[in-house]
């Protein structure tokens, strides 16, 4: 049993192996939060945790003598106008004008599994099994409103969903004019807030900062969940690291514009709030509607930040992902942007895809430029029909082509756009977002064409669907390359604008939810000008994302490694690119481009046909390892070692979840004269087995030359694998020499440790 009701039937005790989450009704009917942490006992009641005192000038919410006073209280998802003066979970708008809602406790239902929640997508259980969900049921009678709010504790996962979700009964039409997926008041605030922010091409930074009085916000009012800042927020203690303490996370299964607030009160406590961003937002309800918020994912580790990002990481990986796919070997592709961008034939992409067959690539990826007039950036947008002059068999011929070869083959498309030099946009120019008589902003010449609408999401549909019905297509590359500025649906209400933004992304789930149906085989990447759109929202429906257009291999380290904290690698688009890099100019050496690309969907991005003939069997090398690890590298649970974020290095592993296997990767920035040895610490192993221990390192043969003292020596040393059990490796630290990263020949070098258990 995971939820415990105690004998008044007023207090709730969500509870697995992991965390403790309790609240319980208020006097005044309203739902307060008693705990959230480490797991503790049931028992009769919690109202000890209950504080109440004399709080000066505040005003009392209770009816008299009562001195329960809102402003204080740790409320469970708290509204506006009660005498608590923090920011609240939602509001709403009434006819007469007034914005006070009082939503008291009537009755709760549990129930084994987890509703769904469709038309958004939401996190899943296989079986009913698998957890059990809290609904409580509240009213307010001036407005003749319920609403519910929904508590999902999985049994085996340190995670719980939440969500609301309002109805109208009956009376008069009310707006909601803020509904956030959740609020979670803390008792104090020694906190640290972790953030992943950025911008294209330096997606999700890792931000760190101390908590203060006051409102410190992550959010994106972009219609999108942003290369700037990522929906996902971790508040964790500043004792806490790696490998211990504790920690909180946030995340949505959302991917337009957000909202994660984290808000500290002068008296020192903490209210978390994360959903839809507020701006821009209305939802105006008649009588017999409802309004269901996003999900909100809760996740809790006693067990640092490592313990944190496997708990997201184990429940994106089984309960996010879903489809064939989800336990699918992810295919090694080929995709032919860096190659080429818009200006290729037949010939070119065929010649690129003979060569990628031939040193064991799995999958070719034709991206951008392939359909109407499409030739650059300007036009074409909308039109989804191949362009013959440049493939005069369409996509059908080489596709066919292809896959005769031996490759599977796979398409790029970006569905929600539009150029306005397009036969779509000529046919149809209202199906943009934009304001009447305004200024209508492009982003790369283009426009967000107006997913609120149903007949829109039909016309892309069924063009993109024929596309992929003609052809022999196995993979999609979803990509969306602007925000959305002026939004507005000209195929709404006035006094429905506000539904706009919501309305659109439904409409983008609406349109992945009737291919990813027909298409059940097709695994889809989403993308969005790198990557712009990483969430859990497009994660429910393409399993992995195109991390970033930034291929850099030192870059990459750092765009990888906080990403990782929200994500899984198995999400992490990941290609070896060519140099000098398209993004940063840098040289960085073939092995650590593929060294920081296992660590995700691997791939290329770039023509072999350039490579030389030695770079080309590195390549084959390279292709082969991957497919000997890929089970383990997207599948095994990953810890962060050294962070990029702060200094030369950058250190992780993944350990197969019998801990039978590992596979660890170090890089280093810049070599540095005489700098001696290091000892790499590594995590995850078990401390009991033994563990032969191989070093693959690329070494360039320019350095085995006899002016470097000890070499041979070194080099031997390289061929010899050494047995030590995972407590040595853990804690004693595996030595390295230095000089493994002189005698690559330049800096930005790594190397891998390949851990296999042997007793
Ligand atoms: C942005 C993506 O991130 C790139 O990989 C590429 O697909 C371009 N768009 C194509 O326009």
């Amino acid at each position: 049993m995971l939820i415990s009701v105690s004998p008044n039937a007023e207090t709730f005790h969500l509870r697995n192996r992991f965390f403790s989450y309790i609240m319980t009704v208020m006097e005044n009917g309203q739902m307060e939060n008693l705990y959230f942490g480490k797991a503790v006992h049931e028992r009769p009641s919690f109202a000890y945790l209950h504080e109440e005192g004399l709080h000066g000038m505040s005003a009392f919410n209770a009816p008299e003598p009562s001195r329960l006073c809102l402003s204080f209280a740790r409320q469970e998802y708290p509204s506006y106008g009660t005498s608590d003066f923090r920011c609240p979970a939602f509001e709403i708008e009434q006819r007469n004008g007034s914005r006070i809602s009082a939503f008291k406790f009537r009755s709760y239902e549990i129930i084994p599994g987890k509703p769904s929640l469709a038309p958004l997508p939401a996190a899943t259980m296989e079986s009913d099994a698998e957890g059990e969900t809290l609904i409580l049921k509240l009213a307010d009678d001036a407005t003749d409103m319920t609403l519910y709010l929904f508590y999902t504790i999985y049994a085996d996962l340190p995670i719980l969903t939440r969500s609301a979700k309002f109805e109208l009964n009956g009376g008069t039409p009310v707006t909601l004019t803020r509904a956030l997926s959740m609020s979670l008041d803390l008792p104090d605030m020694a906190y640290e807030m972790m953030t992943f922010t950025g911008a294209w091409g330096r997606e999700r930074s890792v931000r760190t900062r101390k908590l203060d009085h006051g409102v410190q916000a992550n959010f994106s009012m972009r219609g999108s969940s942003s290369a700037e800042m990522n929906p996902f927020f971790i508040l964790k203690r500043p004792e806490t690291t790696e490998h211990q303490g504790e920690a909180l996370g946030f995340n949505i299964v959302y991917s337009g514009s957000h909202l994660g607030q984290v808000e500290c009160t002068s008296d020192g406590t903490t209210r978390v709030l994360t959903g839809i961003h507020p701006d821009n937002f209305s939802w105006r309800l008649t009588p017999g509607e409802s309004f269901q918020t996003p999900e909100a994912i809760l996740g809790y580790s006693g067990d640092g930040l490592n313990g944190l990002s496997r708990a997201f990481h184990d429940l994106i990986r089984t309960r996010i992902v879903r489809g064939v796919w989800r336990d699918r070997p992810r295919p090694i592709l080929i995709n032919n942007w860096e190659a080429t961008g818009m200006n290729f034939d037949e010939a070119l992409i065929l010649k690129i895809a003979e060569k990628a067959k031939d040193v064991g690539v799995e999958l070719f990826v034709l991206d951008d430029g392939w359909f109407g007039a499409r030739n650059d950036e300007h036009a074409g947008l909308g039109d989804w029909v191949a362009n013959t002059d440049k493939l005069p068999g369409g996509i059908k011929g080489l596709s066919e082509k292809i896959e005769a070869m031996g490759l599977k083959f796979g398409l790029w498309i970006e569905p929600e756009m539009v150029n306005k030099d397009s036969d779509l946009y000529r046919a149809h120019p209202d199906w943009i977002l934009s304001a009447p008589n305004r200024f209508q902003s492009h982003g790369r010449f283009q426009y967000v064409l107006d997913f609120s609408r149903k007949e829109v999401v039909d016309q892309v549909h069924s063009q993109i669907a024929k596309v992929i019905r003609e052809a022999k297509i196995s993979y999609i590359k979803w990509d969306s390359n602007r925000y959305i500025t002026e939004c507005y649906s000209n195929g709404s209400a006035p006094e429905d604008q506000g539904k706009t933004f919501h309305k659109h992304i439904l409409g983008i789930y609406d349109l992945y939810t009737r291919l990813t149906a027909e298409f059940p085989e097709i695994l889809f990447e989403s993308c969005s000008s790198g990557g712009a759109r990483y969430d859990l929202g497009m994660l429910c429906f393409a399993p992995q994302t195109w991390t970033s257009d930034n291929t850099d291999g030192y870059e990459r380290q750092r765009i990888q490694y906080g990403t990782s904290y929200g994500y899984p690698l198995s999400s992490i688009g990941a290609h070896v690119s060519a140099v000098p890099n398209h993004q940063t100019g840098r040289l960085v050496p073939l092995s650590t481009r593929a060294n920081v690309a296992y660590f995700g969907t691997f791939g290329y991005e770039l023509d072999l046909n350039r490579l030389s003939a030695d770079e080309i069997e590195k390549v084959k090398d390279q292709v082969k390892f991957m497919k000997a690890n890929r089970e383990l590298i997207h599948r095994g649970d990953f810890y962060r070692l050294i962070s990029p974020f702060e200094g030369n290095e950058t250190g992780w592993i993944v350990v197969g979840k019998d801990k039978k296997k590992a596979l660890a990767g170090f890089y280093q920035c810049l070599n540095n004269a005489n700098a001696g040895w290091l000892r790499f610490r590594l995590a995850g192993l078990d401390p009991n087995r033994k563990y032969r221990v191989a070093l693959r390192v690329d070494v360039d043969p320019r350095y085995l030359a006899p002016f470097i003292p000890g070499l041979d020596r070194l080099l031997a040393t390289l061929n010899q694998s050494a047995e030590l059990y995972g407590d040595e490796l853990m804690y004693a630290g595996l030595p390295l020499n230095r000089m493994l990263f002189v005698i690559q020949g330049c800096d930005f070098t790594s190397l891998l440790i390949e851990l296999e258990a042997i007793e």
